[in-house]
């Protein structure tokens, strides 16, 4: 006889609490570490645990489809390690999620940004390097920009959430001591050679603890 006493419902609550903890507590780790690629680039995206288990699955939202896996149509997976060598279409989402759940990462609430999804950009001729991960407050933080023909540093110009913010005459800018209003979509243009795609740079405040 199947009986759901009050035990029972109270050791299942606790149960899920801790699964939706541990599901929370995964971070993904891109190396090298940037949002923006050339196409043919390769690039390891590492879904870590306090366990380190290999029980995580790096999963996507690119032109491919929507939650494909690692290991299946794009990427090579081992363990919760995914290598991926990119092409344009690889644009997109990227986040972990546990094998044994069938769950996309937005039906679990407790995602934060930084160990939740995260947007990869590939393009054929001009990357914007800046941080994949949130900064922190107070902290320098350099873009580069770099075009993939010719190779050498070119003067480039940089842009803010559409609006122009300066030149880099060898390619780079660097934020001063940032703060909140410095968040935004940036992008950068190498005249002769083209424009880069957007990437958010996300600032964290330095008295946040960082939640595990
Ligand atoms: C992936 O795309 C699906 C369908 O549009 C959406 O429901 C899901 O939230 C997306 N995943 C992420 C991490 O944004």
């Amino acid at each position: 006889m199947m009986e759901a006493s009050p035990q029972y419902l109270l050791f299942s609550c606790l149960l899920i609490c801790c699964i939706t903890t541990e599901v929370s507590a995964v971070h993904l780790t891109v190396s090298p570490s940037r949002s923006q690629f050339f196409e043919f680039e390769s690039v390891t995206l590492i879904c870590e645990d306090e366990n380190r288990s290999d029980g995580w699955t790096v999963r996507s939202n690119t032109t491919r489809g929507v939650g494909k896996r690692c290991g299946d149509e794009w990427g090579e997976a081992a363990g919760s390690t995914c290598n991926i060598t990119l092409f344009t279409f690889d644009t997109g989402l990227y986040w972990c999620e546990s094998g044994s759940s069938n769950s996309s990462c937005s039906s679990s609430s407790s995602c934060s940004s930084s160990s939740c999804s995260i947007q990869l950009s590939v393009s054929g001729s001009v990357i914007l390097q800046s941080p994949v991960l949130p900064v922190m407050e107070g902290d320098d933080v350099t873009l580069s920009c770099r075009a993939r023909n010719p190779t050498h540093n070119l003067p480039a110009a940089f842009y803010k959430d559409g609006s122009f913010i300066g030149d880099g005459s060898a390619g780079s800018m660097t934020l001063l001591h940032v703060s909140s209003s410095d968040e935004g979509l940036y992008k950068c243009s190498i005249s002769g050679s083209g424009e880069s795609p957007s990437s958010r740079v996300s600032v964290k405040a330095s008295n946040s603890t960082v939640s595990d």
